[in-house]
């Protein structure tokens, strides 16, 4: 347990999607799939896409206003902006400065992270060490992801799974430490299984236009079989592992909110938790695979519904391409 006087917290939220929805019926008519095979093997009914002409970068920002105003914060008040993301509008700039410039914070330092799905997890964290070196900072974390912009839309095993969207948190100092705020994280990484989740295509390995790489390595390719096989054991031992070296039992806990990658892998978690429903948050139906805009777009409606209450032992946990993996223990 942290006994540290300072610790930091979310002090507000935002999200936003695009406003085009893609349903399982409209991928019906792009590949041989069904309503039916992808509600069963993912849980997911539809996801928000972009349109030609629309860039993530606009839906960051506009999730980042929220989350500001919702903190009570301005923009010049911030001193730093991390953006977990993997399809940043560009390579250069990154996505961070767009948001800067978006809001005009003036004076806070932007980066980019690249953490897959665990990006948001991995953010938060680091606001977390920032806030405790400078207690009054004041630090906007965003997920934001385009991966219909890395997607084969002839694959009907990977077009499916993703969606659009942003999340963004504002990240301070608790004025009430012993009752809320972040106690504790989990980062980790597994290099050595990065062959199960791929886009080759782009970076300098292969620059664009590598006549050397086949087009479908300019896409997302997963062996989703063990890409799952993974997924649940980390989540497992991430959970187990944060409740315990913190002094909580598995009861304690009032609402896991996991990574929206596949509900059969929530299901599954949930029952190794011994959790009830109501106790883990799903949103995945509605959005699909947001990669590391799916914890912070949960949380926002977790608080919006009522689900998430003030004082409320909350865990959020997440896996990803890489392998990266991660968890945050807070009292929200
Ligand atoms: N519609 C219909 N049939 C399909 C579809 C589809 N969209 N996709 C695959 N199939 C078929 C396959 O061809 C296969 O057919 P076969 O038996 O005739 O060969 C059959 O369905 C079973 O395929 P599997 O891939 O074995 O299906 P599985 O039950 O494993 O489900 C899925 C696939 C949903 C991808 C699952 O493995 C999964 O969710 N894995 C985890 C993915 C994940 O969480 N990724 C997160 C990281 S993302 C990131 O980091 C950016």
């Amino acid at each position: 347990m942290c006994l540290n006087t300072v610790r930091s917290t979310i002090l507000g939220m935002g999200m936003a999607v695009p406003p085009k929805v893609l349903t399982n019926h409209d991928l019906e008519k792009i590949v041989e799939t069904s309503d039916a095979w992808i509600t069963e093997r993912t849980g997911i009914k539809e996801r928000h896409i972009l349109e030609d002409g629309e860039n993530i970068s606009q839906y960051a920002i506009k999730a980042s206003k929220e989350a500001l105003e919702r903190a009570g914060i301005s923009p010049e008040d911030l001193n730093l902006i991390i953006c977990a993301t993997v399809t940043p509008d560009y390579l250069i700039p990154s996505l961070a400065v767009l948001v800067q410039e978006g809001l005009g914070a003036s004076r806070a330092g932007a980066f980019d992270l690249s953490a897959t799905c665990s990006g948001f997890v991995y953010a938060l964290s680091i606001a977390d060490q920032f806030i405790k070196a400078n207690p009054e900072w004041k630090i906007l974390v965003v997920g934001a992801e385009a991966l219909s912009r890395k997607t084969n839309w002839q694959d009907r095993s990977i077009c499916v799974l993703f969606g659009d969207g942003a999340g963004a948190a504002v990240v301070g100092k608790s004025t009430k430490p012993s009752q809320k705020g972040i106690i504790d994280f989990i980062l980790g990484a597994d290099g050595s299984k990065w062959p199960l989740l791929t886009l080759k295509g782009g970076g300098s390995a292969f620059p664009p236009f590598d006549d050397r790489l086949p087009r479908e390595e300019y896409y997302i390719k997963m062996q989703g079989r063990e890409v799952f096989k993974f997924a649940t054991r980390v989540m497992e031992k991430i959970a187990l592992e944060l409740l315990e070296r913190n002094g909580f039992s598995k009861e304690d806990l009032d609402l896991l909110v996991p990574h929206q990658a596949n509900l059969r892998i929530i299901e599954y978690l949930r029952d190794r938790l011994n959790l009830p429903k109501e106790k883990v948050f799903v949103n995945i139906d509605k959005y699909g695979n947001t990669s590391a805009a799916s914890i912070p777009i949960a949380l926002y409606e977790a608080e919006k519904e009522g689900v998430l209450k003030e004082g409320d032992l909350v865990l959020l946990v997440a896996f990803g391409g890489g392998f990266t993996f991660g968890g945050v223990l807070l009292r929200w």
